[in-house]
């Protein structure tokens, strides 16, 4: 067999299902051909190779090259003040009713030019590619005109060309009403819904679409207007649901066979059910729960009773979720939702993969995927979740190249 390379002397958390935890094959070998994964198994069964590379892994364990599924990791300026307001006792909800919130964002966003916005991207991103992550999914939703919200999902765009990780990018059109629209919100909506997207769209902007269903946000009936655009456009969705209330996001993402519902707190049984029947993808973001002081918990239990998938994602935005390390939301979704190890890792390759709808592209390490890979420094695969902090990863490879 002729290969790129040949990757050695390491174990892999190979993630599929059905067979050992994490899918482990100790002491395996890992066969790579144009970008693909050509052959994995223990190194005992290799067949003959020859490679132009080999890589000598010192008994490191290899995952897939982790997901992270649903980020903002594109806006302007920062919201450190609103953090101070916050710890003072100010509620998330009564700064944005205020008009502070996701709008001041908003405001920095569209002063801020493309190559700014690229240039504070870009930091935040070295903290995920620093955690593994080789595929980073994006919102716009920061823009909320025409020319803003094109300009972040250009800049998305050329993350994905320069930034050396995979992006897939979701249109956030419905995430605040702009301070322009506070007294016609239905003429907001009716500009996302019919000039907005399909512009994005036509510009090839668009991977999915995704909405803020929320008593603070948008109702089911104006996400359900979206959607149905969607749908036209044959677009996939996903929705910001149940975060701080229930109000059936979960159960209206069941409705349109979203890719995923995500927060979902306070999502109820029927919710959880629904999600289930039609196989939406749980995304569970840990570190929003944390930074809002959240008390309750998304329903795992029932999650798991109604074989819904989970991933676990940074969901990095200024607001809720200044974080940018994909082992530090590990460590969050088992400690604040009792994910086991095995879950969180799950959450953060297969499932993720699953919530972008690239499940046969990645977030496995299977023959005939794609060679996102990621080695650490670690004894066992549940360390990815232990650590808080402390730096783990060795390398990256993306499409079999080592970057
Ligand atoms: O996923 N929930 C809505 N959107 C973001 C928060 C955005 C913000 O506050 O800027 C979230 O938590
Ligand atoms: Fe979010």
């Amino acid at each position: 067999m002729k290969a790129d390379r040949l990757l050695i002397d390491c174990h892999a958390a190979t993630m599929v299902e059905g067979g050992t935890a994490y899918g482990a094959i100790e002491d395996a070998a890992v066969v790579i051909a144009d970008g693909r994964i050509a052959w994995i198994g223990p190194r005992a069964e290799l067949p003959q190779v020859e490679a132009v590379e080999t890589e000598y892994l010192n008994g490191r364990w290899l995952t897939p090259g982790l997901i992270d599924c649903h980020t903002h990791l594109v806006f302007g300026g920062d919201r450190s003040g609103e953090f101070d307001q916050r710890l003072g006792g100010a509620t998330y909800e009564e700064i944005a009713r205020a008009g502070g919130g996701i709008v001041s964002s908003v405001q920095a966003t569209r002063a801020a030019s493309e190559e700014a916005l690229f240039a504070s991207a870009k930091t935040r991103l070295e903290g995920l590619k620093a955690t593994g992550v080789t595929t980073v999914e994006i919102k716009s939703g920061y823009g909320l005109d025409l020319d803003s919200e094109l300009k972040m999902l250009r800049v998305a765009r050329r993350i994905g060309r320069e930034g050396g990780v995979h992006v897939r990018t979701s249109y956030l059109g419905l995430h605040a009403v702009p301070p322009e629209h506070r007294a016609d919100r239905e003429t907001y909506v009716d500009k996302a819904v019919d000039e907005i997207l399909p512009a994005a769209h036509a510009e090839g902007l668009v991977d999915a679409v995704d909405a803020y269903c929320e008593p603070i946000a948008f109702s089911t009936a104006e996400v359900s207007r979206l959607f149905e655009k969607a749908r036209s456009l044959g677009l996939p969705v996903k929705l910001h649901a149940d975060q701080l209330s229930n109000g059936g996001g979960a159960a209206l993402a069941a409705r349109y066979r979203a890719l995923s519902a995500d927060h979902i707190e306070h999502a109820d049984d029927d919710g959880v059910a629904a999600m289930g029947q039609a196989g939406v993808v749980a995304v569970l973001l840990p570190g929003a729960f944390l930074m809002l002081r959240e008390t309750q918990a998304p329903p795992v239990d029932r999650l798991r009773a109604h074989g819904v998938r989970m991933a676990v994602a940074t969901d990095c935005n200024p607001g809720t979720s200044p974080l940018a390390s994909m082992t530090a939301a590990l460590n969050l979704a088992c400690v604040q939702f009792r994910l086991t190890p095995e879950e969180a890792l799950a959450g953060a390759t297969r499932e993720a993969a699953r919530a972008l709808g690239l499940q046969d592209r990645c977030g496995t390490l299977e023959v005939g995927k794609a060679a996102d890979l990621a080695a650490w420094d670690i004894a066992r695969p549940a360390e990815l979740a232990y650590w808080l902090g402390k730096p783990l990863l060795h390398a990256r490879w993306i499409d079999g190249r080592r970057s």
